[in-house]
């Protein structure tokens, strides 16, 4: 069974109360979203060209890739916004037929821009009609079946589409060349994601001293997702054991009673380290044999564990298979010892 897990940088999908809050934290403009400078200066200069030509051309497309809870989502609403334009959004599994999207397409207006989650797992029949849309705004379909069907082209809206995906590999070359701009978001910097908490803080109403925010920053994983989960958690532990307001002696506790360690890593990214020490000591192990150890599917293994224990140099991605690096194992001894 894969161990379930608070620092897990995706959403929840049934976690309503969740969503509410973090959307309720996203920032809706360029100035208020910290970090991701590099990407923030290129879309800025992109959005203002657009809008200095109002000639009604539009945004080029835009991919977002990189791990998941770094603000994919939350850019898309930022650009939207900085546009002026409407913002509708969706997922690449979520839309099932071409007529889904032949649906979303139509009941889009000029300028609307498009936001298209997981948009590497769109499923090709769906891809292909998403392809001469993005090309020519044009959508083709086809009316009938059999000897009578026939295909028509219909004009679209001039729209732009801003897709995410945790990983740039799998998409399909045609559609990756669709896109005008292909951004990677990066993990977000150690006094960035201090500043984002201490937004977090000021907009939930939190007193936080300075030096519990670094140390919260220090443990969540440079992920605002992660930053604002864990602050959530810390501020009730601070609530309900002391007077409401955090500092380095109750961000100790809450951390320690997550089991959230000094990097940041948390039970189930230790125990999949123990487990390929434990069974495989200094050998590479496959991805498929380290799934069948954890017990998490594959994909969740590479996108949501890997990347940040790659990032800290904990593990390693050789030709042969996964290696926990020296430091992983320093680390993982670490641990012991203070628990
Ligand atoms: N909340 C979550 N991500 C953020 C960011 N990048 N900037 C400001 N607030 C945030």
């Amino acid at each position: 069974m894969a161990i379930e897990r608070l620092v897990e940088p995706t959403l929840a999908e049934d976690n309503l109360e969740e969503e509410r809050i973090e959307v309720s934290l996203r920032p809706t403009t360029f100035k208020e979203y910290i970090g991701q400078e590099h990407l923030k200066k290129n879309l800025q200069l992109a959005i203002t060209a657009v809008k200095k030509r109002n000639d009604g051309t539009t945004l080029d497309h835009v991919l977002l890739y990189g791990p998941p809870g770094l603000g994919k989502t939350t850019m898309a609403g930022v650009i939207a916004h900085e546009l002026g334009a409407s913002l509708r959004v969706t997922s690449g599994p979520a839309i099932e037929r071409a007529g889904d999207l032949a649906s979303i397409l139509t009941n889009l207006k000029d300028g609307d821009v498009l936001f298209i989650d997981e948009i590497h797992r769109l499923r090709r029949v769906v891809e292909e009609v998403l392809y001469s849309a993005m090309e020519d705004y044009k959508l083709d379909i086809v009316i009938g079946k059999g000897p009578a069907a026939r295909s028509v082209r219909l004009d679209l809206p001039h729209f732009t589409v801003i897709g995410a995906t945790t990983r740039t590999g799998s998409l399909a070359r045609p559609l990756r060349d669709r896109f005008g701009m292909v951004h990677r978001l990066e993990y977000y910097k150690q006094p960035e994601i201090e500043q984002i908490l201490e937004r977090t803080a000021k907009i939930l109403n939190t007193e936080i001293l300075p030096e519990a925010t670094e140390l919260l920053a220090t443990r969540s994983r440079l992920t605002p997702r992660i930053a604002n989960r864990i602050f959530r958690r810390v501020r009730d532990y601070a609530d309900v054991n002391g007077d409401g307001i955090i500092d380095t002696v109750i961000a100790e506790k809450a951390l320690d009673l997550m089991e959230i360690d000094a990097l940041g890593l948390d039970p189930a990214d230790r125990n999949m380290l123990e487990l390929m020490v434990a069974n495989y000591d200094n050998r590479p192990v496959g991805l498929n044999t380290i799934s069948a150890l954890t017990g998490d599917e594959a994909t969740t293994i590479e996108d949501y564990y890997e990347p940040y224990l790659m990032q800290l140099g904990l593990l390693e991605r050789t030709p042969r298979g996964r290696l926990v690096t020296e430091k992983g194992r320093r680390h993982l001894q670490n641990v012991k010892n203070v628990l």
